[in-house]
């Protein structure tokens, strides 16, 4: 049984990713292609991708710009109908509209506040608010603006869940398998049950996963299902 996981396909190989998904599916709901996937190889290597799974597709551009330029942007890649599309919503109301407006079908997926910022961060940026008290304004902001779906940290989805209500996807990623706790880069993390327990729909997981890909070795497919279980169960 798959799980509410969300597989970042992080890597400028377009085999390995095609592998990475075979190796997955039973497991993954969901497979986001960011930047570094999308500036290598475009819209066509988006579609190589969809030749290979009919599972839901993130595409992670993160988009911020005049709502115009977001408009013909969302555009351009229309034609792959992705299941969520990132813009930051701090590029307020108007541009996360246009996205709506120009993909109807894809849900317009608002990042609140990027998880690498610390609070000094976001004071030396301008805000005037803490994480938490910034996340939920650009949440409630977004989704009034028409986005179907938030992206946050784990430590805010409560906080966000009770702002946007039960219809909004939250997508929280910066959590860690219990196993990995404090193994890396991850400062601020939650495991990925505790995610959905607070409220998130969908946990956005790659090296924890990713990490186990050896070619000709099964240990990829069983690290997935083994925190999909972690998940489920
Ligand atoms: O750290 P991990 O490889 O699991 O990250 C998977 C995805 O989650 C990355 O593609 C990145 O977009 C996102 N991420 C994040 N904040 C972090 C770490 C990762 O948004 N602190």
């Amino acid at each position: 049984m798959k799980a509410p996981i969300v597989l970042a396909i992080d890597t400028n190989n377009l085999q390995t990713a095609q592998k990475w998904i075979e190796s997955t599916e039973d497991s993954v709901s969901v497979y986001k292609l960011g930047l570094e996937f999308f500036l290598t190889f475009g819209n066509e290597g988006v579609r190589a991708i969809q030749s290979v799974t009919d599972a839901d597709i993130f595409l992670d551009l993160k988009l911020h710009d005049i709502p115009h330029t977001v408009s013909g942007a969302a555009q351009a890649v229309g034609e792959l109908a992705p299941n969520f599309l990132t813009v930051h919503a701090s590029g307020g109301r108007a541009m996360v509209s246009a996205a709506v407006a120009a993909l109807p079908n894809t849900e317009v997926t608002a990042v609140t506040i990027l998880t690498s910022l610390s609070e000094e961060d976001l004071f030396e940026i301008g805000f005037a608010n803490r994480a938490l008290e910034s996340a939920v304004a650009l949440a409630t902001m977004s989704v009034s603006a028409g986005a179907k779906a938030i992206v946050c940290s784990p430590l805010e989805i409560k906080a966000v869940r009770s702002a946007v209500g039960i219809s909004t996807t939250i997508i929280t990623p910066g959590v860690r398998p219990l196993s990995e706790m404090g193994t890396d880069d991850q400062k601020r993390t939650m495991t990925p049950r505790d995610a959905i327990d607070a409220g998130a729909s969908l946990v956005v997981i790659g090296r924890p996963i990713t990490g186990a890909w050896k070619d000709g070795s099964d240990a990829m497919r069983e690290k997935a299902r083994r925190i999909a279980d972690e998940i489920l169960k």
